[in-house]
């Protein structure tokens, strides 16, 4: 692994940010603009940060195995799809969404659909949870689901179209901002 030239020198401006014997704390940033740029942490991808961050490999997977916005599996081309499985949303059906992942992407979290295109996991609490259930897509929210409704959501990102975010049940903050 490497980060392209670009995404080097925005790195190494992070680090910069911090005093010297702190570099640490530019971890976060740097693994996430790791992910953008390969889709997902590779052990190489770590380890280059690791290593510019002057950090043990141990110390920086601790930090991505932590946080559920870092993935350390492959992720579908076109989306990984992550489910809240908390209280909220549990009540509210997440179950329904989480059987849809199965049927139509794969039966297995963290496992690509057989097209390459999807992929699913079940998380906690995305603090969305007046309109649970919810799920949220690459960077953006699709709220106040049913499982139909989330089928064809799915359906419609297979086909190359991208669902307008937020409630799906018309309510008012279903305005885009
Ligand atoms: Fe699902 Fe909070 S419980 S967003």
């Amino acid at each position: 692994f490497a980060f392209t030239p670009a995404n080097q020198a925005w790195a190494e401006a992070q680090v910069t940010k911090f005093p010297e014997g702190r570099q640490a704390s530019a971890v976060i940033p740097l693994l996430w603009r790791a992910q953008e740029q390969e889709g997902w942490l590779t052990r190489p991808a770590i380890e280059a940060v690791a290593d510019m961050l002057g950090m043990a490999y141990i110390r920086v997977l601790e930090v991505a195995s932590f946080y559920f916005m870092f993935q350390l599996q492959p992720v579908g081309t076109v989306a990984h799809i992550q489910i809240c499985g908390t209280t909220s949303c549990m009540i509210c059906g997440a179950e329904d969404l989480i059987a849809v992942c199965k049927e139509k992407i794969a039966d297995k979290p963290h496992t690509l659909s057989a097209d390459g295109k999807f992929s699913w996991e079940e998380v906690e609490c995305l603090g969305s949870c007046t309109n649970a259930p919810m799920a949220q897509i690459g960077k953006d929210y699709y709220e106040d689901l049913t499982a139909k409704r989330f089928g064809e959501l799915l359906d419609e990102l297979a086909a190359g179209k991208v669902p307008v975010p937020g409630p799906q049940n018309g309510r008012y903050a279903s305005e885009p901002l």
